[in-house]
Formats: structure tokens, C-alpha cells, sequence
């Protein structure tokens, strides 16, 4: 099963990937957890040109490449090969990212965006996508009173972080049976119980799915 979770920057996304991955793992799933973009040594190698302050004169179709290759290699060398062999996927951001950032905050088109997509990631989706939800100034606060390292992509606008968030919530309505929705902007543990509640309901019904079909 592959599991991505999404969210606008400041959302708490990674540390909540941490902790559901270590239960998960304690309770003896077999679970590969990986980062976008990154995730391999060539996608992190991307990575550094993406994210380096001193590239600020990158364009967005610049970007939106970059990110499709960073992915292309994640997919072919990590994610694929680990789903082939009954593993759960759990990646923090994934192509939702480009189609929130890229498509919604710059304002490229979603269709031409998903066909490279398409083109990067042999097609492939995830099964199911949280939506860590936080509005952008609050996300905004975050990052700046835990002091995270502040990249390329903080640096654009307030409105682009926006345009992302809102982004999100249109990909969650195009396809509501792929998405959780979680609200972000409360207590740490609480997002935390709402995630492992929801991903064990899902993880259960996609299980049973497959020993159904194996039976067949
Ligand atoms: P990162 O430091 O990993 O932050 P976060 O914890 O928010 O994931 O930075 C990743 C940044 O890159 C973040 O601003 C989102 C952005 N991004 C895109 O714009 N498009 C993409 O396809 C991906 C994967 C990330």
C-alpha cells in the first residue's frame, strides 16, 4: 500500500510521518518511509539545486522539471520496487506536491502537469493521501518560530502558499475517496491519534481487498 502524506509548509507533515512510521513499525508492518523531494542519493542531489537560495533566478518550468526527476528516480529505485514486495510506501509529499505548488501556486496547468507526472512516475498514484490542513499565515508562523531552515520554496509569497493550500483542498474534491483530511492546527498528539485511527481503518479494508483477490 503506498501512503503519501501532503500539506502546505509549516503543516507538522514530517514529524507526524515519524511517529505514525515507528507505530507502525512497533506493530509489525513492514514499512519503507522516504521524503520528497529526495528520498535516494541522486533525488537528494536534485534536491540541493531546488531548494539553494542562491538559485533564485530558477524558472517555474525549470522547477517543475526538476521535481518530476527527482521523483522519476525515487520511484524506479525506492518506491516501485518496495511495493512489489507487500511493503507499505509511507512518503512525505509526493506528485500532489507539484500538482498543489507548481499547478496551483504557479499556475500551471493541472492536465499537462499530470502528464508529466504520468511520465515521471510510470503512472503511478497513491492509494491513500493526508491532507495535513493549515492555512498558509499560520504555517507561515510555525516555520518561523521553530526556526526551520528557510529554502527556496519558503521564500516565495505569502498569496503562493495561499494558492497552494486552496490548491489542495480542490485535488481533495476532485477525488475524495483518496484523501484524509486531518486539521493541522491543533495539539501535536491529537493530529497524531486522528491519523493512526483513520490509517488502520484504511490499512484494514485495503488488506481484506487483497486476500479477497487472491482468493478469486
Ligand atoms: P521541505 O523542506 O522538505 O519542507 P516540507 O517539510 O514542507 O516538506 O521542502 C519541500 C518544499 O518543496 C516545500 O515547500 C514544498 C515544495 N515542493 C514543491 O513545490 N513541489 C513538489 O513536487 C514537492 C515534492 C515539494
Amino acid at each position: 500500500m503506498f501512503i503519501t502524506f501532503e500539506g502546505p509548509d509549516g503543516s507538522g507533515k514530517t514529524t507526524q510521518v515519524q511517529k505514525i512510521v515507528h507505530t507502525l513499525m512497533e506493530e509489525g508492518y513492514d514499512v519503507v518511509t522516504t521524503r520528497e523531494p529526495g528520498g535516494t542519493e541522486i533525488s537528494n542531489q536534485v534536491r540541493e539545486v531546488i531548494m539553494n537560495l542562491r538559485n533564485k533566478n530558477m524558472f517555474p518550468r525549470t522547477e517543475i522539471l526538476l521535481f518530476c526527476s527527482a521523483r522519476a528516480q525515487l520511484v524506479e529505485e525506492v518506491i516501485r520496487p518496495a511495493l512489489l514486495t507487500g511493503k507499505i510506501v509511507i512518503s512525505d509529499r509526493y506528485s500532489d506536491s507539484t500538482l498543489a505548488y507548481q499547478g496551483f501556486g504557479h499556475g500551471f496547468d493541472q492536465q499537462t502537469l499530470k502528464q508529466l507526472l504520468n511520465f515521471a512516475t510510470g503512472s503511478l498514484w497513491p492509494d491513500l493521501t493526508f491532507l495535513l490542513d493549515i492555512s498558509a499565515e499560520k504555517g507561515l508562523q510555525r516555520r518561523i518560530s521553530n526556526k526551520v531552515e528557510w529554502n527556496r520554496m519558503d521564500d516565495y509569497q505569502l498569496a503562493f502558499h495561499q494558492r497552494v493550500r486552496d490548491g489542495y483542498k480542490s485535488l481533495v474534491e476532485e477525488s475524495p475517496d483518496r484523501w484524509e483530511v486531518i486539521d493541522a492546527d491543533q495539539a501535536e498528539n491529537l493530529i497524531q491519534d486522528e491519523i493512526k485511527r483513520r490509517i488502520h481503518i484504511r490499512l484494514d479494508k485495503f488488506l481484506r481487498e487483497i486476500s479477497i483477490g487472491e482468493k478469486k
